[in-house]
């Protein structure tokens, strides 16, 4: 594969160590708040895009959703079917091993109330196709809405300026393509806000929040 390859997620052990720190636990309730507050009024179907172990997907599972986690590490998606089977959930979940990039030979056009890519679309080559994905899968009802959580370029300048104390590092990110996650040492794309904005509306996405 390529530069951001994803063959990283095959091990398991350090993303769900990082589900348990403060700053994995503060991205899940800030992402749950946030996605929370758009939710359509009556639960649904909804589809998780790379998934890793569920911690998102299980959340709209708990409120009635039905899910399907899709993820292209089985590795993940195996931790993610025993703790469906541990929290009850396993009626309303289903796993699929398949790519992100394909979503349109996987489902059916317009079949998703919810659609979640929470911190995926940064490995990809082409962030806009996988977008363009979730667009055609996401029902075209007025209420349906799709959640894209990314690698925010000024979270990663404060980040590297206040907790690494590094001011090069912090200046070379404000324009650099990818940083170096901690997670696995290895490169990841950043985004610009208002850069993803304007990739969410070529991919036929109206932006709400
Ligand atoms: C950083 S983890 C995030 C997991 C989960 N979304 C969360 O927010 O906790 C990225 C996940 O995306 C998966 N992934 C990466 N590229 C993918 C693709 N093209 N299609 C499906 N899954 C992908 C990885 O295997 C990994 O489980």
């Amino acid at each position: 594969m390529t530069q951001l390859d994803t063959a990283r997620f095959q091990s398991t052990d350090r993303y769900i160590a990082y589900l348990e720190t403060t700053e994995g636990k503060l991205r899940l309730d800030l992402g749950w708040m946030n996605l929370r507050e758009f939710l359509p009024a009556t639960t649904g179907r909804a589809l998780d895009v790379g998934s890793g172990t569920g911690p998102f997907a299980f959340r709209l599972a708990e409120l009635g959703f039905t899910v399907d986690l899709l993820d292209t590490s089985d590795a993940m998606l195996a931790i993610a079917r025993e703790q469906a089977d541990s929290r009850e959930l396993s009626r309303r979940t289903s796993f699929h091993l398949g790519d992100g990039r394909s979503l349109s030979d996987l489902f059916e056009p317009a079949s998703f109330d919810v659609v979640v890519c929470h911190n995926v679309i940064e490995y990809q080559d082409e962030p806009l196709a996988v977008l363009r994905g979730l667009a055609h899968v996401l029902k075209k009802d007025g209420e349906s809405v799709v959640s894209v959580l990314v690698r925010n370029r000024y979270g990663e300048v404060l980040k590297a300026a206040i907790k690494s104390n590094d001011s090069t590092l912090a200046e070379s990110v404000l324009t650099a393509d990818t940083v170096l996650e901690s997670l696995y040492g290895e490169p990841v794309r950043v985004f610009d806000p208002a850069d993803l904005r304007i990739m969410m509306e070529r991919a036929g996405l109206q932006v709400v929040a």
